[in-house]
């Protein structure tokens, strides 16, 4: 069985995390509940940092968490308090940042869509490096600094051409994809033309993410050496040393047992290698090296505690003719990524951790759709009112949630130590309709009691 971090079974046969017995934590904060494993999350900071730190020279490196992966103001916090800087992608994420107290000047600000708005409040906050995104971008960027007399640190975004082996909807590296400058196309480097040429953008460097939940390091390797070769071109091109290299995030995490990516260490290890290899073999001189991980910091340590509800079962013409459906009280809403990449999860039944797991089930939501959870999973026998813990949904889980079905968004509660603090509130019934407005025409119909039409 597949057990994460912290993650053990206690004397009385239950889960726990971080030292919390699972069964109290859903007594205490209800379900559907994220739990997040806070010495996991630490552990995972600390190993990207001293990795690379090790490896590179100087220790000339900076690990940026990808917020898109999880993002709230205690998650801001922590992983500061790790000393890691942030990759924001929206006004939203800069926001949460913020009121976290969150230094401003260790975001690296992205998007393929910045408005004039959100430059501006990259500006206004003197945000660390705006990662550039298109030629477009450049020109507003260069009209906005000059209106502002402010300048501004730049990293370019750009495409190496890599296909990743991943889903097709979280591949970024190749040449048909909306993000970035490509470099064969030569987008890339008038993209550095133009960046220099502007008097107050200061091109800082460059920056590539080839795709995500990666199990392997191939596509990082290639995209390494692609855009060290680049760092020469624009060196013999123009003349300036780049400063900075971004390579994104990208590494995958353990879902499933068969799921073996490398460790965090081998990760690190095999980029900074080519790295430093390409750099030896075109005579450059080592740029600030930054990596954006997302996932592989947050991902593994999430758990997703449900109630198990109705259990059902149906005849289905394959074998073995039957299929038992587990229905847990949350579903897409809570966590989307089933229904939109074929994502696979590991399920155990929390209260029964010890029991064998050999009861085949299907685990699906309450949403008004199909919104299977786990096609095959095998848990321990379970009767309603037992808790499933789906586990790995530290990750673009609560990030990606949604208000569908008008579902509350769950709570989460960060544990540790044997303690359990919460970080997110539970949404109400009554934050869902906080934002709804009847326009005072309906109103007064329903108001005064005659207010339905007629269909004559
Ligand atoms: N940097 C950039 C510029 C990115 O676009 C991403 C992810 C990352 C870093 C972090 O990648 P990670 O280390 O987490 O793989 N919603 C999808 C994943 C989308 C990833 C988008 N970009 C999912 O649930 O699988």
């Amino acid at each position: 069985m597949m057990r994460l971090g912290t993650q053990r079974v206690n004397d009385k046969g239950h889960l726990e995390i971080g030292g919390c017995d699972v069964t109290d934590l859903a007594r205490e904060f209800g379900t559907p509940l994220y739990v997040v494993d806070e010495d996991l999350v630490r552990q995972n900071c600390c190993r990207y940092v001293r990795a690379c730190q090790h490896l590179y020279p100087d220790g000339q490196t900076e690990i940026a968490f990808a917020g898109k992966a999880f993002l709230t103001a205690a998650i801001c916090a922590l992983v500061e308090s790790e000393g890691l800087s942030l990759d924001a992608v929206s006004a939203g994420e800069i926001h949460t940042a913020r009121k976290a107290g969150y230094p401003m000047s260790k975001i690296y600000f992205h998007g393929n869509n910045k408005a004039v708005e959100d430059l501006e409040l990259a500006l206004d906050l003197n945000v660390g490096r705006i990662v550039v995104d298109n030629l477009q971008e450049i020109g507003l960027l260069d009209a906005l600094t000059t209106r502002r007399s402010q300048s501004a640190d730049v990293l370019l975004r750009l495409t190496p051409g890599i296909d990743p082996h991943t889903h097709k909807l979280i591949r970024t590296g190749q040449a048909d994809t909306k993000f970035g400058l490509n470099i064969k196309d030569g987008a890339a480097l008038e993209g550095v033309r133009r960046a220099i040429a502007s008097p107050l953008i200061n091109f800082r460097g460059i920056h590539c993410h080839v795709g995500s939940q990666l199990l392997d390091t191939d596509a990082h390797e290639q995209s390494a050496a692609i855009m060290v070769a680049f760092m020469k071109e624009v060196q013999d091109e123009t003349g300036v040393a780049v400063e900075e290299l971004n390579l994104g995030g990208g590494l995958g995490i353990r879902y499933v047992e068969s799921h073996e990516p490398p460790s965090i260490e081998e990760f690190a290890s095999r980029i900074i290698t080519t790295v430093r290899r390409q750099l030896a073999r075109r005579g450059l001189m080592p740029p600030k090296l930054i990596q954006e991980p997302g996932r592989s910091i947050t991902g593994e340590a999430g758990t997703t505690l449900y109630t198990i509800g109705t259990i059902k079962e149906v005849p289905i013409k394959e074998a073995p003719g039957s299929r038992t459906f587990v229905a847990v009280d949350g579903g897409m809403s809570d966590n989307p990524r089933p229904g939109l990449y074929d994502a696979v999860y590991t399920a155990l039944v929390a209260n029964k951790a010890d029991a064998p797991a050999d009861w085949l089930v299907t685990v699906s939501g309450k949403h008004c759709e199909t919104d299977t959870l786990i096609k095959d999973a095998v848990i321990a026998k379970a009767a309603p009112g037992d808790l499933l813990a789906v586990l790995s949904t530290g990750a673009y889980n609560y990030s990606m949630s949604s208000n569908y079905n008008r579902f509350p968004r769950p709570a989460a509660v960060l544990v540790g130590g044997g303690k359990a603090e919460l970080f997110v509130r539970r949404e109400s019934l009554d934050d869902l309709v906080a934002n709804d407005l009847i326009p005072e025409r309906l109103r007064s119909r329903v108001a005064s009691g005659g207010g339905v039409r007629r269909h004559s």
